[in-house]
C-alpha cells in the first residue's frame, strides 16, 4: 500500500524576522495525516511563526514546509483552500455590529465565488457549528456584546461550519475559562473522529487536551520533542522548556504537566 501523504513535512527550516529576530532554526519533523495535534511550547517558542509559514504567510529564511504535499511557498493557494485557519488573534472589528450568525456564515461564504449568499444548507451547517459549542441561542446577538470566551467559542464554530480538510487553530483556549475549554476541546475532537479532518491547535497548555490528541510537538525555536503526548510529557524534556520548576504528575492513569504557565505549580 502506498504511504499516504504526510500532513506537515518540515526540512531544516528556518524563519529570521526582518528584526533579526530568528524564530525558528534547525526545524525538521514529520506529522502523519490525519493527526490530532497539538503545538507546545512556551511564549516566543515560534509556535505562531510555524503556524504561518506553513500557510504561506511568512517566508522561510531556510529549508521547506509542506501541507498535504504541498509547499508552503509554492503552492499556498492550493494549501489555503485546503485549511481553515483561527489566528491567535482575529481581526474582528469590534465597531462593526455583525451578528454570531454572520461571523460563523463567513467561515463559509469566504470560500465561495461572489456574489456571496448563504443558502439553507449554509444555515443549517453553521446552527449545527454554534450547537456543537453550546452557543446556538446566540444566533442572533451581536458578537461584540459576547464575552471572550464566548467570542471564542464562535470562532472554533466558525472554523467548523466552514470547508476544508485541516483546521489550524492558534490557541483557541485562550482567555476561556474551564468549561468553555472543555466545550471547545471536545467539540474538536468529536469533530476528527467523526470526519477525515487533521487539527492543528496551538496551545500553552497540553492537560485540556492531552487524551484526546495524537501528535504533540514541543517547540522552543527548534524542535525539543516530538511523539504521543505521554512521551511529551517526560520531566526532563519539559524542564529543558518550562525551567526546573516543572514537573510531571500522574493522576488516574493520565501524566499532568504543571509549569508556571499552567499556574498549578502554585498551589502545591
Ligand atoms: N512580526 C514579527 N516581527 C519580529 N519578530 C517577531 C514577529 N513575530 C514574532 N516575532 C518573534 O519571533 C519569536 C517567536 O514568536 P511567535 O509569535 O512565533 O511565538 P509563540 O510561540 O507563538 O508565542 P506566544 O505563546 O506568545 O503566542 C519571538 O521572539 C517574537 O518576538
Ligand atoms: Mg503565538
Amino acid at each position: 500500500m502506498a504511504a499516504t501523504t504526510p500532513l506537515l513535512q518540515v526540512r531544516d527550516l528556518a524563519v529570521r524576522y526582518s528584526n533579526g529576530d530568528l524564530a525558528l532554526h534547525h526545524v525538521s519533523f514529520e506529522i502523519k495525516s490525519p493527526s490530532f495535534m497539538a503545538i507546545i511550547g512556551p511564549n516566543g517558542s515560534g509556535k505562531s511563526t510555524l503556524v504561518k509559514t506553513s500557510l504561506g504567510l511568512i517566508k522561510p529564511s531556510r529549508g521547506t514546509i509542506k501541507v498535504m504535499g504541498y509547499d508552503s511557498q509554492k503552492k499556498s493557494g492550493k494549501i489555503r483552500k485546503l485549511v481553515r485557519y483561527v489566528p491567535q488573534r482575529d481581526r474582528i472589528d469590534l465597531a462593526i455590529p455583525m451578528k454570531v450568525k454572520d461571523i460563523v456564515l463567513m467561515g463559509r461564504l469566504l470560500k465561495k465565488l461572489p456574489p456571496r449568499f448563504a443558502t439553507s444548507k449554509d444555515i443549517a451547517i453553521a446552527k449545527d457549528a454554534l450547537q456543537q459549542v453550546n452557543m446556538e441561542e446566540l444566533w442572533e446577538r451581536p458578537f461584540p456584546e459576547l464575552s471572550g470566551g464566548q467570542r471564542q467559542r464562535v470562532l472554533v464554530a466558525r472554523a467548523l461550519a466552514s470547508e476544508g480538510s485541516i483546521l489550524v487553530l492558534d490557541e483557541p483556549l485562550a482567555g476561556t475559562d474551564v468549561e468553555s475549554q472543555n466545550l471547545i476541546v471536545e467539540a474538536l475532537g468529536r469533530y476528527h473522529k467523526e470526519n477525515d479532518v487533521s487539527i492543528i491547535m496551538v496551545t500553552h497548555d497540553l492537560n485540556p487536551i492531552h487524551t484526546l490528541v495524537e501528535d504533540v510537538l514541543l517547540l522552543k525555536n527548534t524542535v525539543i520533542g516530538l511523539g504521543e503526548p505521554c512521551s511529551i510529557m517526560d520531566p526532563e524534556l519539559i524542564k529543558k522548556v518550562y525551567g526546573p520548576t516543572a514537573r510531571i504528575v500522574e493522576h488516574s492513569g493520565h501524566r499532568y504537566c504543571m509549569t508556571h504557565d499552567s499556574g498549578i505549580d502554585r498551589h502545591d
